[in-house]
């Protein structure tokens, strides 16, 4: 397995919980219960923003930047910044369910889903298809590829210290069911 096929993989887990979780908190800001919606922004805050986002982050953008491709003069530049806009949505998301007895909260938290859900999906998107230019122009050498999954593999390892990648990959398939 690739670096990329890595990454991909890991957006097609992430674009299933995205579905779930639009319904989830529809259902939540109708009074519905709130563990589900609990776990999956949990899912969010480590398998997306920990662990997925952070293995971009701090291992393919920077390799790709050692082949000169830069922030500014390509779509690492507006991928960084969505990664940021992302993860304080999530900080929005929390503040909205620490305040379960409030209709307007609720509500709040389940319109900034549909907004953290629509930047993601664009993002992913985004990323799928610059990934696949990079895999076409053969940007990374196979040693250089090799390396880089060490890396990713090595910080997944922290980032799914406490629920392993396997269990949310279970939890993803039981939300799915659920609320698909
Ligand atoms: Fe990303
Ligand atoms: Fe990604």
């Amino acid at each position: 397995m690739t670096s990329i096929d890595l990454l991909v993989a890991e957006h097609r887990v992430i674009e299933k919980v995205l579905d779930a979780f639009q319904e989830a908190a529809r259902r939540y800001a109708a009074g519905g219960e709130c563990d589900d919606v609990s776990a999956m922004l949990r899912f969010f805050q480590t398998y997306g923003d920990a662990a997925h986002h952070e293995k971009e982050e701090q291992v393919l953008f920077p390799a790709l930047r050692r082949h000169g491709i830069e922030p500014d003069a390509s779509v690492l530049g507006p991928l960084s910044a969505q990664h940021a806009s992302c993860r304080a949505l999530v900080r929005d998301l929390h503040r909205y369910l620490d305040e379960p007895d409030s209709e307007r909260a609720r509500r709040a938290f389940a319109a900034t889903t549909d907004e953290y859900a629509a930047m993601l999906r664009l993002h992913i998107a985004l990323e799928d298809a610059f990934f696949a230019e990079v895999v076409q122009d053969e940007v990374l050498s196979p040693q250089e590829d090799d390396a880089l999954v060490d890396a990713m593999l090595a910080r997944d390892e922290e980032a799914f210290r406490e629920v392993a990648k396997a269990a949310f990959e279970r939890s993803a398939a039981a939300w799915r069911g659920r609320h698909g």
